[in-house]
């Protein structure tokens, strides 16, 4: 098995771990952007409390909850409606490498669920309509763009954004196992998002001396 990762058995059989579950929901679609950029399918992800983007779920004690329920509570309170998520849907475990500088010695597990289109609509609406987490500890949903534009817009620039402990990963290693992205594609579309890092070193570094500036005025 690669690195930190488990069989959900080993998981659980680590005593004095902390635990965290998180899931991507997802559907087919066949809206196009534009009429012109096939959607192909709506993934859900979100802006957390913290800036960055991650998965929906959250910290489950599985002494007193199994991680399916204690993943279903994380997701009722953060998405505002029930979605049942099943030992089924589960796909890896991990522990965190206590190099990490997120939460080192948790145990991540990761969970992958289908739906039908109208229950991603109707999770996207309760999300801001119900949920208990809207605007505080989640900051909203978003969507993952798949397609790539002429100017490299999409998929690249998705991938560059800061991503909680390995979400990205996670999200890479959906998109690769689903057929959602073929290698070649994503290969091409990580490239561009490193090359755009470049860029936005330079536009931070702009920003900060913008704020260097009034620094010295005031
Ligand atoms: N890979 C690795 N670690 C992750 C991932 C991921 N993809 N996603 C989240 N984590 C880590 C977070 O850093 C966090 O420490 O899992 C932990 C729990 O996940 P959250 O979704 O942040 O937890 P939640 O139960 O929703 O609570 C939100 O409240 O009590 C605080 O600090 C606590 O971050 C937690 C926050
Ligand atoms: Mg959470």
């Amino acid at each position: 098995m690669a690195s930190g990762q488990l069989s959900r058995a080993e998981a659980l059989a680590c005593s004095g771990r902390r635990h965290a579950c998180h899931v991507m929901l997802y559907c087919d679609t066949k809206t196009q952007l534009f009429g012109r950029f096939p959607i192909r399918h709506i993934i859900l992800m979100q802006m957390r409390f913290d800036g960055l983007l991650g998965f929906p779920g959250g910290l489950v004690n599985p002494s007193k909850e199994t991680l399916e329920a204690g993943l279903g509570r994380e997701v009722l309170e953060e998405l505002g409606v029930a979605v049942p998520v099943s030992v089924e849907d589960h796909v890896e475990s991990r522990l965190v490498p206590p190099s990490s500088p997120y939460s080192p010695g948790l145990i991540t597990h990761f969970y992958v669920k289908k739906m039908e289109e109208e229950q991603i609509r109707e999770v996207e609406r309760a999300a801001v309509c119900t949920a208990t987490d809207h605007g505080q500890e989640v900051l909203g949903m978003v969507r993952v763009p798949l397609y790539t534009m002429r100017a490299g817009g999409g998929l690249a620039p998705f991938l560059s954004h800061s991503f909680i402990g390995n979400a990205r990963s996670q999200l890479v290693d959906s998109l690769l196992r689903l057929n959602m992205v073929a290698p070649e594609e994503l290969h091409k579309a990580l490239t561009h998002s490193l090359e755009m890092h470049t860029q936005t070193v330079e536009g931070l570094k702009a920003a900060l001396e913008q704020t260097e500036g009034k620094r010295k005025r005031f």
